[in-house]
């Protein structure tokens, strides 16, 4: 599978169906007008500033979004989950949003919800053309309420820079800053730039809030036979750091990758891919690999050991061309007791579930989870907790 997601000669193939939403976005683009997008967007992927978000930014975050269900006691996992994930996404992205203000987070998320549905329009059950239109509704009032107001200060921010009224180190680390900072290089149509800016929120907050529920959920199930191991939890990020790799290895965020070869392609295996077929690669079932997982590959043990070449999470941030920008940033770096405290990354979904954990969450006992009953994936509509 690794090979597939390397090879040169595969295209993206998952978000062709969805461009009203994904057209020439970083996720859809391919070749040459791939590298040279993702080269000015790596700028701002980088470990220094995974360690600002990490250490600066979603302490507050989860403040601002944890805190009021603490303080009442009681709450929804899925609701916390993306409500976190949400204002820090909006963060990196580069909107202007507040996450104290609740009510403004869940109308971004309600339109962030069209997003992704529009960006995976190849596998919706619905009236493609309605999705489509609901998408585009969706797009105009993101950009006059919520786009164009991030854009203009964030225009002015580089144009006092470049007039030399600002030093760059006082801008916004974000992409919508990255790209107005490279516009003379990457020539961006307006369009692009929203398409962009749509493509970071759904990307990024769906896949977060997801691998946040599933962690804590995975996690509060293994200590119902591992107690000790559900009190270390709550004590240890380190330790559900762990917990969470091992969950998002069983729980890929985007269980299957498409790819279409533009010419017939030979892997290493020898497996000929011939020229504008559909590839499928299934995640799930590599992160399940019991010649690398071992027997119990299916099941979740934090104390799992894998080969060294392998990641624990498996291809759950595929690889390749396209591998996850934010891997670091949700998965955090793999522990080193010799890397200095203010340099260790946890991970975004680390530091959720231990905020979570920490503050003594755990399933409601009179209230059981929920399925989304509209979706084929283990998606909780609703999963209630209380605190204490
Ligand atoms: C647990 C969390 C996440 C998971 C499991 C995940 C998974 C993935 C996967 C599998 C891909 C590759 C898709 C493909 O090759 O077809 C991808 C790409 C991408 N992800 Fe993530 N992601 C996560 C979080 C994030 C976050 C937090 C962000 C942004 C802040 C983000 C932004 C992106 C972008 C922009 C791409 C496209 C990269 C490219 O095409 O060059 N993701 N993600």
């Amino acid at each position: 599978m690794r090979d597939a997601f390397r090879s040169k000669t595969l295209r993206q193939a998952g978000y062709s169906a969805g461009a009203v939403v994904t057209a020439d976005t970083l996720l859809d683009l391919h070749g040459d007008a791939h590298r040279e997008r993702r080269r000015v967007e790596n700028r701002l992927f980088r470990r220094e500033i995974f360690s600002y978000w990490e250490h600066q930014v979603l302490g507050g975050t989860i403040r601002a979004t944890l805190g009021p269900f603490i303080d009442a006691g009681y709450g929804d996992l899925a609701q916390i989950g993306y409500r976190s994930a949400l204002s820090l996404t909006a963060t990196i992205a580069g909107i202007d949003h507040d996450p104290t203000d609740a009510p403004a987070t869940e109308r971004l998320y309600a339109i962030v919800k069209v997003f992704s549905e529009g960006a995976t329009i190849m596998h919706s059950t619905r009236d493609k053309d309605v999705v489509r239109s609901e998408v585009r509704e969706a797009m105009a009032t993101f950009e006059a309420d919520t786009f164009q107001p991030s854009l203009d200060r964030r225009r002015a921010l580089v144009e006092q820079v470049e007039a030399g009224y600002l030093d760059a180190d006082a801008l916004p680390k974000d992409v919508l800053t990255t790209l107005l900072s490279h516009q003379e290089r990457l020539n961006l149509a307006p369009d692009v730039v929203l398409r962009e800016m749509c493509l970071y929120l759904q990307a990024g907050a769906h896949s977060t809030a997801n691998a946040f529920t599933h962690t804590v959920d995975d996690l509060l199930a293994w200590g119902v036979e591992h107690p000790d191991d559900l009190a270390l939890a709550r004590a240890d990020i380190g330790f559900v750091q762990r917990c969470m790799h091992e969950s998002l290895r069983l729980n890929p965020a985007s269980p299957m990758a498409y790819r279409t070869p533009l010419t017939d392609t030979e892997l290493g295996d020898g497996t000929v891919l011939p020229e504008g077929s559909l590839v499928v690669l299934d995640l799930t079932a590599a992160n399940r690999d019991v010649a690398i997982f071992g027997a119990s590959g299916a099941a979740f043990d934090p104390h799992r050991e894998v080969p060294d070449d392998i990641a624990r999470w498996g291809m759950s941030f595929g690889a390749g061309a396209h591998a996850c920008v934010g891997a670091e940033l949700d998965g955090g770096l793999e522990i080193d007791p010799n890397r200095p405290s203010d340099e260790q990354l946890f991970g975004t979904d680390a530091v959720m579930a231990h905020a979570f954990l920490e503050a003594g969450g755990r399933q409601d006992p009179s209230n059981p989870p929920k399925l989304d009953p509209n979706s084929t994936r283990t998606h909780y509509s609703s999963y209630p907790v209380v605190f204490g």
